[in-house]
């Protein structure tokens, strides 16, 4: 099948599987997580399951290809952090390059701003008085901190909060070139640009436009329409602010999906694509520029299970569910490293493996590493990311905004 034969030749250099083999004492390993000094001194072993796991040099790869090639085509990187909540990467992808942080919600950015992260764009509209006080505490924090909006009202309410704050906002027109929030691209969203630009305590800084629907279409050539129709319509929206007298330098957008695709669309400034870092089930299927593999980034974030019984001799439960993995999509996680070993859902905590015609035996206390279907939500799920190089781990990344949603 189509998908499953791409991912597998996706992700075939895997080693994942391991026996329960760790010789630290479980005392020994929580001092170790506790000291914060675990570079060199733990092993993959020895992190208790279910874990979300990061295999350095993969993420490594996958940065430095997105960073290097919006570069090239002379783009501005302003990578999603709803994917990995995490300021030790926000941090580690400014390093690299990127001028900021996307955050998708207000409470996601301050996590962000708290741990130091500027450049800021929350994709997300500050609706509603709580959230407009919110976004106030964030922008004296961090005063180069775009807000999206994409209503009249919102515009209005939250000129006259900056006004009686004594501050200004900077606002972002959210288009509506996906099925998501946003306004109509073309004359209705140059005119909200129009009136955040004539408000006295606002500041229009551009558009946001982000095409979720477009990313994932499968095949390259049917997802490059996709975007470039979509895109099309915010960058012909810019042309419009601008031929009312606005100036509209900046117009980000753009998805893992269609990197390759939205970065040589003219006008459009900046891309915010996230899952590229680590990649999952869900986008190892849409198939790459040169073939049915979309091979651009590795699959660098696993969760690592146990078996923890054996029902009979062709199935297997390991202790990760659905509170080890967050999906909205019709996939299942797939094992890292054993071919043809089907998972199926078996309630919150638990995943039932099919041993039927697994490449490999699979034993009680065997270590199972998985691809998660969907990155975001199942980061989520997580306090910590365990930085793998090979089978050391290098270092423990706090999910810095993990559950946060508001
Ligand atoms: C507004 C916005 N921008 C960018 C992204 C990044 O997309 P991807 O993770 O597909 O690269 C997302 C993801 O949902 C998003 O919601």
């Amino acid at each position: 099948m189509h998908t499953r034969r791409a991912f597998l030749a996706a992700s075939a250099a895997a080693p994942a599987v391991l026996r329960g083999a760790s010789t630290r004492t479980l005392d020994e390993i929580e001092k170790i997580l506790a000291s914060g000094n675990v570079k060199g001194r733990l092993t993959r072993e020895d992190i208790p399951t279910p874990a979300l796991m990061l295999d350095l040099d993969a993420f490594e790869h996958n940065v430095a290809r997105m960073t290097k090639h919006l570069k090239d085509n002379g783009k501005a990187f302003r990578p999603h952090g709803k994917t990995h909540k995490c300021a030790e990467i926000a941090r580690r992808l400014i390093q690299a390059g990127a001028v900021g942080a996307c955050a998708a919600k207000i409470s996601e950015a301050e996590a962000f701003a708290r741990e130091g992260i500027g450049g800021l764009l929350v994709t997300s509209a500050p609706v509603g008085r709580l959230k407009i006080e919110r976004a106030l505490r964030l922008a004296r924090l961090k005063p180069d901190t775009i807000f999206s909006v994409d209503n009249a009202q919102n515009v209005r309410e939250l000129n006259d909060a900056a006004g009686a704050a004594r501050i200004k906002f900077n606002l972002a027109v959210d288009l509506a070139v996906s099925s998501r929030t946003g306004i109509t691209p073309g004359e209705p969203g140059a005119a909200l640009a129009q009136l955040i630009s004539t408000q006295p305590n606002l500041v229009f800084k551009g558009i946001q436009a982000y095409a979720g629907h477009s990313s994932h279409v499968i095949g390259f050539e049917a997802r490059r329409k996709s975007s470039q129709e979509a895109m099309g319509r915010a960058v012909e929206t810019r042309r419009m602010i601008e031929s009312r007298g606005i100036e509209c330098k900046w117009l980000s957008g753009g998805s893992t999906g269609t990197y390759n695709i939205d970065s040589s669309i003219d006008g459009i400034t900046e891309l915010q694509p996230g899952s590229f870092m680590f990649m999952d089930v869900d986008y190892n299927r849409i198939g790459g520029q040169d073939g049915e593999v979309y091979r651009d980034f590795k699959n660098s974030l696993t969760v690592a299970t146990t078996v923890i019984s054996k029902p009979a001799d062709d199935a297997a439960i390991v202790d990760g569910g659905l509170k080890a993995f967050s999906t909205d999509k019709p996939f299942t996680p797939v094992a890292k490293g054993i071919d043809n070993l089907p998972y199926n859902w078996a309630g919150d905590e638990h995943g039932k493996l099919n041993l039927a015609r697994a490449s490999r035996a699979v034993n009680l206390g065997d270590r199972i590493e998985f691809v998660i279907p969907h990155c975001d939500p199942s980061v989520n799920l997580y306090d910590r990311m365990f930085c793998l190089r090979g089978d050391t781990v290098e270092a423990v990344w706090r999910i810095t905004a993990r559950g946060l949603s508001q």
